[in-house]
Order: C-alpha cells, then structure tokens, then sequence
C-alpha cells in the first residue's frame, strides 16, 4: 500500500510535531449510531437525511428549506442550476476562493466575470460587482472567506434591482452571523460544505439552503436525476416520467448519521475558533508588520480561517516553519489558473491581498500553549521584521 505523504499527514491530522493548520473532528461517540446505521439495510437516502436537514435548518440557518447534498460543489452547482444559469450567461464571482466556487460555473456553461475583493477582508466588493452587471448577468457568487460574511445587504440589493440570483458559497462560514442572523437566511442560495477539515464533517457532504419553497422542492428533484422519490410507482425500481435532467447529488444515510452526531459538538467548535481569533486580534493589534483583517462589528465570523496580512510573507513563513507551526495561504486566487484564461481582468485588490495573506492554525485543536507558542512566534518575527526595517532606514543608529 502506497504510504501517506508525511508532510501532508502532518498538515491534516497533526500528527508529528507541527501545530497544524486543520484537522478533523471525529468524536468517538460516532461509532455506536455508525455501526448502527451500517448494519441496518438501509444505506442509501433515507430518514437520517431528513432528520439531518430538519436540525440544519432549525438549529442552524433558520430556514427550513435545506437539502443535504454529498458535497459543497454539488450543492454551488445545483444553485446555480435553481438560479437558471446556463450556457454563455455572466455569472459575477469572486478569484479569491476555493476552485469549487467557480468550476460549477464553467460546468453550465457560463462565462465568469470577476469581480475585485475587498483587500482587508478577501470578500468580494459589491461597488466593482455593480459596475460589471449586464444584461446578461445571470447571477452572483459571493464567498464569506475564512467565515467573515460579505456585505449582504449591497450585495443582495444589487441582485433585487437585477432582478438576478445572489448565490453565497458559505463553505467557510458554517455558524457565521451577519446583522444577528445566522448564514444561511439571507439570500436566494446559501452553500455548505462538511468535508474533512471545515468546523464539522461528514466525511464529504454539503448543503443547499434556498430562500425560496419552490427552489427548495426543485431542488429536491434535481439532486436525484430529477425523479420524485415521493411519487407513486407503478413498479418498486421504476420512476414515473422524468421532467428534467437532475444529478446524482444527494446525501446518504450514513453520511448523514455522521452529520447528526456532529451537530452535538460544533457550537462548542466554532466558539472555541472564536475565542482564539479573539486572543489573536487583541494580540496582534499593535503589530507593525502583522496586521489582522478589518472586520465589522455587524457580523461575526465562525473562524475557519485566521488570515492575516504579513510583510515579507516568505520569511513569515519560513520563521513559523522554524517555530513547529502550519501556515498557508490556503487558496491560490483562481483567476491565473489556464482553465479560467478567458476571463483575465485587473483585479487590483486580489493584488494587493494575495501578496501578504496568510492563516494561522485558529481551531479548536488548539491548547493554551499552543496558543502561547503562536502568539509568542508572531509578536517575534514582527518585531525582529521592525528591528531590520529600522536598520536600513537608519543605518548609522
Ligand atoms: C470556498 C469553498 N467553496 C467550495 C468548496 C467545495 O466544498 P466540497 O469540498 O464540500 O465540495 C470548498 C471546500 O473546501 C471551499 O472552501
């Protein structure tokens, strides 16, 4: 059997001496509801599911049209599906994300027009989507990056007067709030991620959470080849006539047994990501060369990530190398990779973020002296970064 790469294995479970930049929650109190469901006979899409979405959307995104999908691309590409994009429509997006955010887009056919970001938070700037509206803008993708929701208000009044869909990838932002409401009750699309690292798992696995009903119900069809499972059938394997193509996208009952136990744990999860942002911000607040992200006090974030901006990022890096502990820039901005080569636009402020960005280990993983040996390392490199500074603007001091 082939073995693991060592630095990747270091880099997901924390195993070796590295404090690492993610790793995955499984409690052991998974196993018992597991086996059962295992060893039940029934695997596929059933009971669990719904159970599943039910506690998502009352406990969660309050907002009960929910559809547990098998991951978070599955549930943008069904958005966009529901939003009606298809083949040369404009879909507005941002490149500093994750791949999964925009290949569903090239996946319909669509073009992608990109939009700048705010360079202090990464998300996406509602003044420069505006500005890049047509008439054949079909939608926007707007991204909560690290967990710190967009400007939903702008963004989602953008859409009303376009009368276009506002679609959120909220994979980073499950347990994020914005104007006191959880993400998820916004906008017309809200997409979840459970893969293996975000705040709680099920293996993979995702979630669409639609304002509308009717896009819900929808939905619902098109996750599963478009075939109503509710339906009376003539013969127990046969489906009645199928309407419209659908996908194979929806979650399973193991998958989602996985899920329901998780649920008992992530609030205590994304309060303690917050409690070591919030250790970070007061740490950091002063810093010179390390400077946080400018957050509003109008949403909080759930913390996936931790990014800061950094001076002279590779010696950052090589500095918490040194120190034991895992950083990364996490996404490269999308818009230089070939498959995109189409779209190129100016982006200043993807310029200017992507130069310094960098995370640092936030999550609940995290002891207090891992806490102490994080915060020490940075305070250190920004003031031996100062020190140098000051040398060669001062050299005879
Ligand atoms: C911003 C963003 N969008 C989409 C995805 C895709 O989610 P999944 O891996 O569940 O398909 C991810 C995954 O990490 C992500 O970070």
């Amino acid at each position: 059997m082939r073995s693991v790469d060592k630095s990747v294995k270091e880099l997901l479970s924390g195993e070796g001496k590295n404090i690492p930049l993610f790793k995955v929650f499984m409690p052991e109190s998974i196993l018992e509801p597991l086996g059962k469901v295992l060893m039940s006979g029934y695997i596929g899409e059933g009971p669990r599911v719904e159970e599943f979405e039910h506690q998502l959307g009352e406990l969660w995104f309050d907002n009960n049209n929910v559809l547990a999908v098998n991951n978070g691309t599955a549930a943008l590409q069904l958005a966009l599906r529901l939003a009606g994009v298809g083949h040369n429509d404009e879909v507005i997006s941002t490149a500093m994300t994750c791949s999964a955010t925009n290949e569903p887009i090239m996946a319909m056919g669509a073009k992608i027009i990109w939009a700048d970001i705010d360079p202090w938070t990464a998300n996406i700037d509602p003044e420069d989507v505006a500005r890049k509206i047509t008439p054949k803008t079909k939608a926007i993708m707007c991204v909560h990056w690290g967990g710190y929701p967009c400007d939903l208000d702008e963004l989602n009044a953008i859409a009303a007067k376009h009368k276009i869909k506002l679609i959120e990838d909220a994979c980073h932002s499950f347990g994020s709030t914005y104007q006191g409401k959880p993400i998820g009750s916004h906008s017309d699309f809200a997409c979840f991620s459970f893969q293996a690292i975000k705040h709680m798992t099920t293996i993979d696995g995702g979630a669409l959470v639609c304002k509308s009903e009717a896009d819900c119900e929808k939905g619902r069809l098109l996750r599963w080849y478009g075939i109503d499972r509710k339906s009376k059938r003539k013969d127990l394997r046969c489906e009645a006539d199928i309407i419209e193509y659908g996908y194979k996208f929806h979650m399973n009952d193991v998958t989602a047994t996985i899920g329901l136990e998780q649920l008992k744990y992530v609030a205590d999860t994304i309060k303690k990501h917050q409690a070591n942002a919030t250790i970070y911000n007061e740490a950091f607040s002063d810093l010179k060369t390390v400077r946080p992200l400018r957050y509003k006090d109008n949403r909080r974030s759930a913390y996936w990530l931790y990014t800061m901006r950094v001076k002279d990022r590779c010696k950052f890096m090589e500095h918490m190398k040194k120190m034991g502990i895992t950083v990364s820039q996490v996404h490269a901005r999308n818009d230089m990779h070939t498959m995109f080569k189409d779209f190129r636009a100016e982006l200043p402020g993807v310029d200017e973020f992507i130069s310094e960005q960098i995370s640092i280990p936030v999550g609940w993983w995290l002891t207090d002296e891992d806490l102490t040996t994080i915060v020490n390392a940075v305070v250190e490199y920004d003031h031996s970064c100062c020190a140098t500074i000051q040398e060669i603007s001062n050299p005879s001091s």
